[in-house]
């Protein structure tokens, strides 16, 4: 398989580690396995587990943590569960073992890059169903009514949406599901931001899993509850689909890290207590950058994002995204994600899941930097 490069990883891995203020990052910020121990009180458990051989760990999860997965479903077994390595391997099973060369798949665009580019490169037909700035970046579900055809093998939506933090309502993920079957597809839904509410806004769809045996849902310990170093996800479908996604993975990964399912097991027996602390700092920062935007106005606004963790920061400067980002992360030493590694050009992608004092101040470099910009650069 030919593949192109990934925009947006290759963009972060040149200035993750450069930058004081990394306000592109797409999760909460990360915890440390001691503070996993405190917020959950699983401590002693924890140091058990320093004792314990590391094994090769079973092959699909093991079945604890397949039965705690399955009870954030409905009608939902531990035989309907495959444990991946991340959101980004479960994504990536299902499209090889569901899409063959020719298939029509209608992608959410803009999306994180993967879910249009694996199925391009599998020789698919990719067909971009578009949320666009002037229609505040809804769901537009009359577009996707005539995108799809007889031909359209899978539906791919993302919800709470990176990059715009866009949702689906429930009435939206519904017709998106009665499209899909209308045509025999599947509607793959990559719920890596589920449960991300945000003040003020409604609640995102229900897992695609629990609209029938068409739906297939995706999820990770990554972004809700500050994991992405435990790489641990997961797919949810039919067993006979989740029974495919595992024997392709033999040759790709094998299986969970030992440790990574036993953590993952306390992650999710102790879900509310960390979800208490990923909603404060997403609340808290998503004020700041409102206050900041307010104090900026006519040179940066911004979609007010309705779920998930993240927002495109529109600008009125003709400068390119690219360049703007570089510079920013160059010499102000801040990291805003270009906005055209979505194809969204004169916007920069914000995550509002940072320590918020670090947040805080990165929001200050940054505004004084791209005011600097825009008094040499002009405004449009
Ligand atoms: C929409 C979406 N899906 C999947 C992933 C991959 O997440 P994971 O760390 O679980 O592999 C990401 C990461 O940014 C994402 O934004």
């Amino acid at each position: 398989m030919r593949i192109e490069p990934f925009s947006l990883e290759r963009w972060m891995t040149t200035w993750e580690t450069e930058v004081q203020y990394d306000l592109a990052e797409s999760g909460i910020q990360p915890i440390s396995v001691n503070e996993l121990g405190r917020l959950t009180g699983e401590q002693d458990r924890i140091a058990s587990l320093l004792d314990e051989p590391l094994l090769y760990s079973e092959a699909t999860g093991t079945i604890e943590l397949r039965n705690l997965i399955a009870g954030l479903y409905s009608n939902t077994g531990p035989e309907n569960v495959l444990v991946t390595t991340g959101a980004i391997e479960a994504n990536f099973l299902l499209f090889n073992n569901l899409l063959v060369q020719g298939d029509e798949v209608v992608v959410v665009d803009p999306c994180y890059q993967q879910l249009a580019s694996v199925p391009k490169a599998l020789g698919c037909e990719v067909k971009h169903w578009t949320l666009r700035a002037d229609n505040e970046f809804r769901y537009d579900l009359d577009e996707l009514q005539q995108l799809v055809s007889p031909r359209t093998r899978m539906i791919v939506v993302n919800s709470p949406h990176n990059p715009t933090g866009s949702i689906l309502s429930q009435d939206e993920m519904n017709r998106v599901y009665e499209i899909a079957e209308s045509v025999g597809a599947w509607v793959m839904s990559d719920e890596a931001y589920r449960w991300l509410t945000l003040p003020g806004q409604p609640e995102s769809a229900k897992p695609a899993r629990e609209l029938g045996e068409s739906g297939l849902s995706v999820s990770t310990l990554s972004k809700p509850f500050g994991l992405p170093g435990l790489r641990l996800g997961w797919l949810v479908g039919p067993e006979d689909v989740v029974r495919q996604c595992w024997w392709f993975r033999d040759y790709v990964s094998l299986s969970p890290g030992y440790l990574n399912d036993r953590l993952a097991q306390i992650v999710l027996r102790n879900r509310e207590s960390l979800m208490d602390r990923t909603r404060q700092i997403a609340s808290g920062n998503l004020e700041l950058v409102e206050q900041w935007i307010r104090e900026r106005e006519g040179l940066i606004d911004w979609v007010r994002p309705r779920g998930g963790l993240l927002g495109l920061l529109s600008y009125r400067m003709d400068v390119p995204s690219s360049e703007l980002a570089d510079s920013l992360a160059r010499d102000a030493s801040v990291m805003l994600a270009p906005g055209s590694a979505f194809g969204n050009e004169h916007h920069l992608r914000i995550g509002f899941g940072a320590n918020p004092e670090k947040f805080r101040e990165g929001l200050e470099v940054a505004g004084q930097y791209i005011e600097r910009v825009a008094s040499e650069r002009g405004v449009r």
